[in-house]
């Protein structure tokens, strides 16, 4: 007997794991009892880099999710629609769903979950979240005697890969973006990614693995990185920090029920000994803190065809040995939430901040922004004053403008912008251009 797949998709992630299920050797032994039944793709005539014979393709993808021999449906083909309408076919079909798609999961999973729940078959998406690292296996499983408290990750790699070079070489953020695009590591719409909403998708599933709980989308806070500036960079780097878009999810912390939760995306200001502080490039990191484990990291590629193909079939393995063992759905390999977690907004939560302030060069100035943040409860930590230079020139110091930077200790954010909103209205303040939030 075997086990027979019905691939939605041949792109990237699609012909990684054909690969794999076609060259079993050497790996584990199971993998000789499941095979391809057909390939769902759009276009018939493409040329393909895996050898699969002409028979195995087809264009029409409901006829793979109505296959009844076919036992688990892997969607690799991304994007909202036809993917879930195929997904959902399938569930209803009793068919097992292997899935790496994050936008689809993280708009629909309560629908797609509730149907598999009734059906009595698995929706696994260890490739949705970080492709390689095992981290969905994590939570559900081996961390599972844990509480846990908090995730904090790198979970965008073509953001970290710009903010990373960013670092380095002190080249734009348009120009390092161009070239990500050329190299492949950005879409040529890199909204997704540059904004935040990639790394918005994957901290929802990640925080309804970790926490127990349906989270909505719209409940998390999310800034992407386009505001940062080689400036930025730079006055972070002499305070001993290094600039991360980090996605967080943690038990609130000014919540003394310690009933809801904080989730958030943002560009973060992370100490340059902090453990993901050294994660660069395109690599992915996410550190879990737990009761009893203290803090465990994982770090590895987050994309790209193998790695992505290599978390997509250990889910093909799993579900395969399940059924082998004749077993009715196992828990642990499951998701049974059914309620909503409450989301603390943002403007709730204690943070430290950075920020960068253009102010008019005269006497003063630092004494009045003091003032105005000492009003509002927010005391500073750190105050760093520069010339500000002309556009025009590397050297030459612009005589009307300076640059103030100051660093916070931790304040309630409401405090902190009532702060901000007063400094706006002072006469002596040009612009403010950047605010960080600080880990
Ligand atoms: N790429 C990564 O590194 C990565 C990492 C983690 C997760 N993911 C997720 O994995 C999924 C797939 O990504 P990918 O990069 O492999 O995408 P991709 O390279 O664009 O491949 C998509 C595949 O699906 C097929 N397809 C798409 N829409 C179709 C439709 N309406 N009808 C029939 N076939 C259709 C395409 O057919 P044709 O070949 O005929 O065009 C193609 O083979 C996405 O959800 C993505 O978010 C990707």
């Amino acid at each position: 007997v075997t086990y027979k797949i019905g691939l939605l998709g041949l792109g990237t992630v699609g012909t990684g794991v054909a690969s794999i299920l076609l060259d079993p050797a050497g790996r584990n032994h199971l993998l000789k009892e499941i095979e391809i039944k057909q390939v769902g793709v759009r276009s018939l005539t493409k040329t393909r880099t895996v050898t699969l014979a002409e028979h195995y393709y087809t264009d029409d993808l409901v006829a793979i999710v109505n296959d009844p021999d076919i036992d688990v449906v892997v969607e690799v083909m991304g994007g909202i629609e036809p993917a879930k309408s195929l997904v959902l076919k399938a569930i209803a079909n009793g068919k097992h769903i292997v899935t790496a798609n994050k936008a689809l999961l993280a708009r629909h999973g309560d629908e797609i979950f509730t149907a598999a729940k009734a059906t009595g078959v698995y929706v696994m998406l260890e490739a949705s979240v970080c492709g390689g690292i095992p981290i969905v296996q994590a939570l559900k499983q081996s961390l599972g005697a844990n509480r846990i408290s908090g995730l904090t990750g790198i979970i965008n790699g073509t953001t970290n890969y710009i903010l990373t070079r960013m670092h380095a070489a002190g080249e734009s953020f348009e120009s390092i973006l161009a070239d990500a695009q050329k190299l492949g590591y950005a879409e040529a719409d890199p909204s997704a990614d540059v904004d935040g909403f990639d790394a918005a998708d994957k901290i929802a599933i990640l925080a309804s693995l970790a926490f127990g709980d349906r989270i909505k989308l719209g409940d998390i806070y999310r800034e992407g990185i386009s505001g940062i500036t080689n400036t930025d960079i730079a006055a972070a780097t002499e305070l001993g920090f290094v600039i991360k878009l980090l996605a967080i999810a943690r038990r609130a912390q000014t919540d003394t029920q310690n009933s809801s939760l904080d989730i958030r995306v943002h560009p973060t200001l992370v100490p340059k000994h902090h453990p993901l502080a050294s994660i660069n490039g395109v690599t992915n990191a996410i550190r879990v803190e737990g009761d009893p484990i203290g803090e465990v990291v994982f770090s590895g590629p987050g994309a790209g065809s193998g790695a992505t193909a290599s978390a997509v079939v250990a889910d093909i393995l799993s579900v395969v040995a399940s059924l082998k063992a004749g077993q009715q759905i196992n828990q642990l390999m499951g998701c049974n939430h059914q309620h909503y977690a409450s989301v603390q907004p943002i403007k709730h939560t204690v943070n430290q901040f950075y920020v960068r302030f253009i102010t008019r060069n005269q006497p003063g100035v630092i004494g009045d922004l003091g003032t105005c943040f000492g009003k509002h409860g927010v005391s500073l930590e750190s105050v760093l004053q520069k010339p500000v230079l002309l556009k025009t020139s590397q050297d030459v110091a612009n005589e009307e403008l300076a640059e103030v930077v100051i660093v916070t200790q931790k304040v309630a954010e409401g405090n902190f912008y009532a702060a901000i909103a007063e400094i706006n209205n002072l006469p002596s303040l040009h612009k403010i251009p950047t605010v960080i939030r600080i880990l």
